[in-house]
């Protein structure tokens, strides 16, 4: 099974409550994304991992014409109620059914880090972009400025094995991203951050907005939910606010790219 099949399943267990309770809280990474992209009337615009659609929409309303793609059928029904004129697709980021070009604007927040081979996933990006397009990948920031770290840690020491992989900030390490970046023929423009706090009014909130996502999905695989929640519930206890809320400060990163140039075998270098 490929890792689309796996992610899919995961990610589609709960799908409003995703799409609906956590998703928008990525706001700031894809407003910043679509800005860092040049996206604006006219631009053709693929959303490469949309989940339910939050980014897309906020890539129509700057005029653009969308695509987006998903492992997740449930996100995907979702993501056509609310942009019901784009073309969203069910699919693998890693191989992508679009034509070489075919936007001027490639977008994927927080999906690469999702794909079994990242740097087939990040090729197939710089393919279906236009040559003078941009490719924009944004995911979680340097674990240092992720409060959201102490739900992962909470995660991993309720199971009975270690998940399989390095970790949910494998690819956010200074240095990691970018280098897989260019490894995979995009050249590397910028760098950017955006802040996006996640505020939940209770814990239960959280737990419902939380549990939704692919890697607690994995997780209750391993261990009951109620164990889990108690586990989480546990380590947050320091982050709760005097009225019960609870606030994660979270900064996420984000690459600009554009591919570069054709230069391979049998491509000639014209004389200077
Ligand atoms: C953390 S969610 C991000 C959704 C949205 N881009 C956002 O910023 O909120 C990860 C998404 O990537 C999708 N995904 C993971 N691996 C994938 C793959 N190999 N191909 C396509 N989609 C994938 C999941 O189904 C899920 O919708």
């Amino acid at each position: 099974m490929g890792s689309a099949a796996v992610q899919g399943e995961l990610w589609g267990r709960a799908p409003r409550d995703w799409a609906e309770l956590q998703e928008p809280k990525h706001a700031p990474l894809w407003h910043a994304m679509l800005e860092a992209a040049g996206v604006r009337e006219g631009s053709r615009v693929f959303d490469a991992g949309c989940g339910g659609g939050g980014a897309a929409v906020l890539a129509a309303e700057r005029g653009a014409t969308v695509s987006g793609l998903d492992a997740s059928a449930p996100l995907l029904e979702i993501a056509r109620e609310r942009l019901p004129n784009a073309d969203f697709r069910i699919g693998d980021i890693e191989s992508l059914p679009f034509a070489d070009g075919a936007f001027d604007a490639v977008i994927a927040a927080c999906s690469v880090q999702y794909c079994a081979d990242r740097i087939a996933a990040l090729r197939e990006l710089r393919r279906v972009c236009a040559q003078g397009g941009r490719v924009v990948v944004g995911l979680w920031g340097v674990p240092e400025k992720v409060e959201y770290r102490t739900v992962f840690a909470a995660v991993r020491d309720a199971l009975p094995e270690p998940p399989p992989g390095k970790g949910p900030f494998e690819l956010s390490v200074e240095g990691v991203l970018p280098g897989l970046i260019a490894e995979a023929g995009l050249a590397v423009l910028a760098r950017g951050e955006a802040a996006c706090p996640f505020h939940y009014p209770t814990f239960e909130l959280f737990w419902r907005a939380n549990v939704a996502a692919g890697p607690l999905q994995a997780a209750l695989r391993q261990v009951a939910e109620e164990e889990l929640r108690e586990r989480v519930r546990n380590a947050l206890a320091a982050l709760h606010g005097p009225d019960g809320s609870l606030v994660f400060v979270n900064t996420f990163q984000y690459v600009v790219a554009q591919p570069q140039a054709p230069h391979g075998p049998g491509v000639s270098t014209p004389p200077a």
